[in-house]
């Protein structure tokens, strides 16, 4: 379960066979940023600098690090931020495992991992004590990128955990029963408080909260929070909440801004200087089985997610990240782009 090595090599091997081709018409839809209204073959050079940059490496943490992607809010980007980052950071060098919580199975079709009735899913791990190592699929595109896929059967696992012994600690289990090297695991979760929720709060050390920059972002968070509170005082004291993401900013409108204000003056440190764009380009890639990050590496949204994989990464191992480093087609923190009303 500990990762083997602590300093990151350079990527041994680029994510095979990206499309940089469809930058096309339909990009004038996302968000403007400084490569919105730029030629295909602008967006395809932007598309091998990304992936030059994603292969540089990072530094890799010493132990593997439990992200867990909660929100109890539905549709705030949290299986969009799950598979995203996971697929950069696995592009940045690092080994990494998506473990899919959610019925829904949205972050195992995003993926491209089969997660028909039959597959043997983290269902099986959670009620049936199956070893997650018997789950546990490789990403098809990225190396280095592992899923544990949902099925529908999960739709029941919140009432059939209930009467088994250590409900809530079955996940956290199965984790530490894993003997592959990981850097990251990155669970998925469903949005609601109950008991797989919980598993997976109990499971990791840091929660990632992605908040949508709209009306209403920060209401329920404070359940959320309480419940992280309850988590660390009764079953797990290691877990806080380490990151904050700004999800679908949308630069042209004074709301996402203040939004963005709001959360940082309520979170501080914790919220990314990197947010992600709403982009076109990110809603589309789950019907193609894939992240944005081989659907259309170049496009902002693939751009934001590197960036953001990569701040992470550095506040992980304590260095600061420079904000002026980013990459030019990311969204840097809104306070920071020119031209918000
Ligand atoms: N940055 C973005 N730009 C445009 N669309 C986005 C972005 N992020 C997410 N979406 C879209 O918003 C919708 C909700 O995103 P997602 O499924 O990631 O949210 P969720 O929090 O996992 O939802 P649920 O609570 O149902 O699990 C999806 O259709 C997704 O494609
Ligand atoms: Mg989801």
């Amino acid at each position: 379960m500990r990762s083997d090595a602590n300093i990151a090599g350079p990527m041994t091997d680029p994510v095979p066979g990206p499309r940089t081709e469809s930058m096309g018409a339909d990009v004038s839809r996302e968000t403007p940023s400084p490569m919105d209204d730029t030629p295909i073959g602008r967006a395809a050079q932007l598309a091998v600098e990304a992936l030059g940059r994603a292969g540089e490496g990072l530094p890799r943490p010493e132990q593997t690090r439990i992200i867990v992607v909660a929100n109890q809010k539905g549709g705030v980007g949290k299986t969009t931020t799950t598979v995203n980052l996971a697929a950069s950071l696995a592009l940045h060098g690092g080994r990494v495992l998506v473990i899919d919580l959610d019925p829904q199975g949205n972050a195992s079709t995003a993926l491209g991992i089969d997660h028909h009735a039959e597959v043997p899913s983290i269902y099986d791990v959670l009620v049936e004590s199956r070893p997650l190592a018997e789950v546990v699929q490789p990403v098809p595109d990225v190396e280095g990128l592992f899923c544990a896929p949902a099925t529908i059967d999960l739709a029941g696992a919140e009432i059939e955990l209930v009467s088994l012994v250590a409900r809530e600690s079955r996940l956290q289990r199965a984790i530490q029963a894993y003997e592959q090297p990981l850097d990251y695991i990155l669970i998925d979760c469903p949005p609601s408080l109950g008991l797989l929720t919980v598993n997976a709060l109990v499971a990791g050390a840091e929660v990632l909260i992605p908040i949508q920059c709209e009306y209403y972002a920060l209401e329920g968070l404070g359940q959320l929070l309480r419940n992280v509170d309850l988590v660390r005082g009764h079953l797990n004291p290691d877990l806080h909440v380490s990151t904050i993401l700004l999800t679908m900013y949308d630069g042209r409108t004074r709301l996402a801004s203040q939004v963005a204000d709001e959360v940082r003056t309520h979170f501080g440190d914790e919220v990314l200087r990197t947010s992600i764009p709403r982009s076109v380009r990110i809603s589309e890639a789950p019907s193609y089985g894939q992240t944005v990050l081989t659907y259309d590496p170049g496009s902002s949204g693939a751009l934001s997610y590197l960036e953001a994989a990569r701040e992470i990464a550095l506040k992980g191992v304590g260095i600061s990240y420079d904000a002026s480093q980013a990459h030019i087609g990311a969204q840097k923190d809104p306070s920071m782009v020119e031209g918000i009303q």
